[in-house]
């Protein structure tokens, strides 16, 4: 998979990505994360990338040349299945569509900043918005770095144990049920004694009661 992501503030990238599981997933080739500094498709001393909003009021709107320029430049290099855009009235993102994602080839992610992207730029190439949470960011690079985390780990051979993924919490619209490790025993407090009982079924069913309960309780809205 080919990720190109759009931003001003590229630098933001250089931690999340270069960690872990994300890290690992691109020296083994799984994924090709490429950064684009909008500043970089300006053609004026300052490097302007915004400017104030038609019709007044407070906050800046960024410029349509810069990102259609850098846009158009990808597009003629290579055919892309999702533009997105991440931002705060965007769909809430969810396992569904990480999953999906996670299938295609090439993506590319726009990141905005101050009051957000001329609305021509979303009518002319954006094909999925996407907010991370109902609350605002300072930009969409953080909003990125998640979108990019949920999917890269989703593409198959990337997690060390393949069963991993399909167990995490809304995998099936159900929370995951608790875990344990050793010891046995923790401060007055035991491993629930099925998961010792080396009863694969039991466990099995075990899990699924806990993670409907768990459910239930914290998530009605997801087993409707
Ligand atoms: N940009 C600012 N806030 C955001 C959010 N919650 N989701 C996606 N992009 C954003």
């Amino acid at each position: 998979m080919r990720i190109d992501i759009i931003a001003i503030h590229t630098n933001i990238f250089k931690g999340p990505l270069s960690e872990s599981i994300i890290k690992r997933a691109i020296h083994k080739g799984k994924v090709e994360i490429h950064l684009h500094n909008l500043r970089d498709y300006t053609h004026d001393n300052y490097k302007t990338v915004d400017d104030y909003a038609y019709g007044g009021g407070a906050g800046m709107v960024m410029l349509c040349e810069p990102i259609a320029e850098c846009i158009d430049k990808l597009k003629s290099e290579r055919k892309y299945d999702e533009i997105i855009y991440m931002t705060p009235d965007g769909e809430t993102l969810k396992q569904k569509t990480c999953n999906q994602l996670s299938l295609l080839e090439n993506i590319i992610i726009l990141c905005g900043h101050y009051k957000g992207v001329d609305q021509r730029i979303r009518d002319i190439y954006i094909t999925k918005e996407i907010s991370i949470g109902d609350y605002v960011l300072t930009g969409g690079e953080l909003a990125a770095a998640v979108l990019c985390d949920s999917i890269i780990r989703l593409i198959p051979g990337v997690l060390g144990d393949e069963s991993s993924a399909l167990s995490d919490s809304f995998q099936d619209n159900l929370l995951a049920p608790p875990v344990y490790t050793r010891p046995a025993e923790f401060r007055g407090k035991k491993v629930p004694d099925i998961l010792l009982s080396g009863n694969p079924k039991l466990i099995d069913e075990w899990r699924y009661e806990q993670s409907l309960e768990i459910t239930k309780k914290r998530r009605p809205d997801l087993l409707k």
